[in-house]
């Protein structure tokens, strides 16, 4: 969370005096006004907002109807929840390799598709924009679906289109740690309505019950409950007014850092699109990246050291523990039999590398002058030093 202030005290005022914090018949609208203002930033035709970025990418993946039988090609390094959602839809999650910009290697993509894979989930990590043509491309070829797991990338974009509207779903967080954020929250968008209707359908355990069940085109299935309640809908609205805001202070701060320093700034597919929230600055060795993160004193970090992103930390994939009893558990799935359950660290030695290769700096869109001046020359003094 970046800024939060009285405008979201207001908005939830307000929730409060209309004395309804539920959002189905409510008379403020606030979930329901968020969802369209948000489909329409993005630029999807539909989008429903639940209540985390996991809850997004399980619903979505429900949507698009990926379960058992299913492989997901998700990279080596994003939050493991992009492999608890595809586990919690039955099916199994296949790591690509990552590539210098820290996002999934498109090449890597390739060589891990099989006969079962049926989905890949790009994730925007860091806010830094995938090679999405190519996974757009690559996706047609083998006939995969895309979700693009857009929780660390609030209103970024890829050659001018927002991030979360080119694949067939996006997915987004709003917990504490976003660009937007209501301490928790999430959305899923797609251009489907057969995505859509099933993903509705699936956040809400009530949706037989609903005002619009009999609108549905797809048969109401049992869900789970993941709506947002109206405070929520409330506070992501102020939110969204502030994203653009947000961005450009981001970008416009890591961009004079980037210049601004003799160090030698990782790939990017789209600079222009990145959020701007994370600069990262690749090294020769990963010692050398190293001794720069210790040279510069608690400003850069490893992002082999943020455990539950690094896929080798995922202890319940590797134990292969992918569900709360064997029944639910996709490893032990009669029908993901043949699927590719096994991986091992040593085959990842790439992603490994450039983890261990790059340090990152986390950008603060309010940074003053005189503070990103003297960020700069502690990068500048931390880069003489090793
Ligand atoms: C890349 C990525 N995917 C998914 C999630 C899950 O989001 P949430 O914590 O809102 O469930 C996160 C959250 O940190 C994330 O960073």
């Amino acid at each position: 969370m970046y800024r939060i202030g009285k405008e979201e005290l207001d908005a939830v005022q307000r929730v409060f005096d209309s004395n309804y914090l539920f959002r189905i018949n409510s008379p403020l609208k606030e979930a329901d006004q968020f969802e369209k203002e948000w489909a329409e930033l993005i630029g999807s035709r539909y989008c429903l907002a639940v209540s985390g970025g996991t809850n997004a990418l399980i619903s979505a993946l429900v949507g698009m109807q990926i379960g058992p039988g299913d492989e997901v090609i998700i990279p080596a390094y994003t939050f493991m929840a992009t492999a608890i959602a595809v586990l919690a839809v039955g099916a199994i999650p296949v790591i690509a390799d990552i590539d210098q910009s820290l996002t999934i290697d498109c090449r890597d993509i390739r060589k891990k598709i099989t006969e079962h894979t049926a989905c890949i989930i790009p994730v925007h990590i860091n806010g830094f924009p995938c090679d999405m043509q190519q996974i757009l491309e690559i996706a047609e070829e083998y006939h995969l679906q895309v979700l693009e797991d857009a929780c660390q990338a609030d209103g970024g974009s890829y050659r001018d289109r927002r991030l979360g509207s080119l694949g067939d779903a996006g997915a987004f967080s709003f917990n504490h740690f976003k660009i937007l954020s209501a301490g928790e929250g999430g959305a899923v968008v797609t251009d489907d309505r057969t995505i859509f209707e099933r993903a509705l359908i699936y956040h809400d355990g009530g949706t037989a019950f609903r005002p619009y069940a009999a609108e549905l085109s797809v048969p109401v299935f049992t869900g789970n409950q993941h709506r947002i309640s109206e405070i929520t809908g409330a506070i992501l609205r102020v939110q969204q007014s502030r994203l653009e805001g947000i961005l450009s202070d981001l970008r416009a701060r890591k961009q004079q850092l980037i210049a601004s320093v003799d160090l030698t700034a990782i790939d990017s597919h789209d600079i222009q699109g990145d959020c701007g929230t994370t600069a990262g600055f690749i090294f020769d060795s990963p010692a050398q990246a190293d001794a720069f993160c210790g040279a510069a004193e608690g400003l850069f970090w490893l992002p082999i050291n943020s455990d539950k992103h690094v896929f080798k930390n995922w202890s319940p994939l590797y134990e292969r523990l992918g569900g709360q009893n064997d029944f639910y558990n996709p490893y032990k799935m009669e029908a993901n039999r043949d699927l590719r359950l096994e991986f091992q660290t040593e085959d990842y030695c790439t992603s490994l590398d450039l983890m261990s290769r790059v340090a990152c700096i986390s950008i603060n869109p309010d940074w003053t002058e005189e503070e990103l001046d003297a960020i700069i020359g502690r990068c500048e003094a931390a880069g003489r030093a090793i």
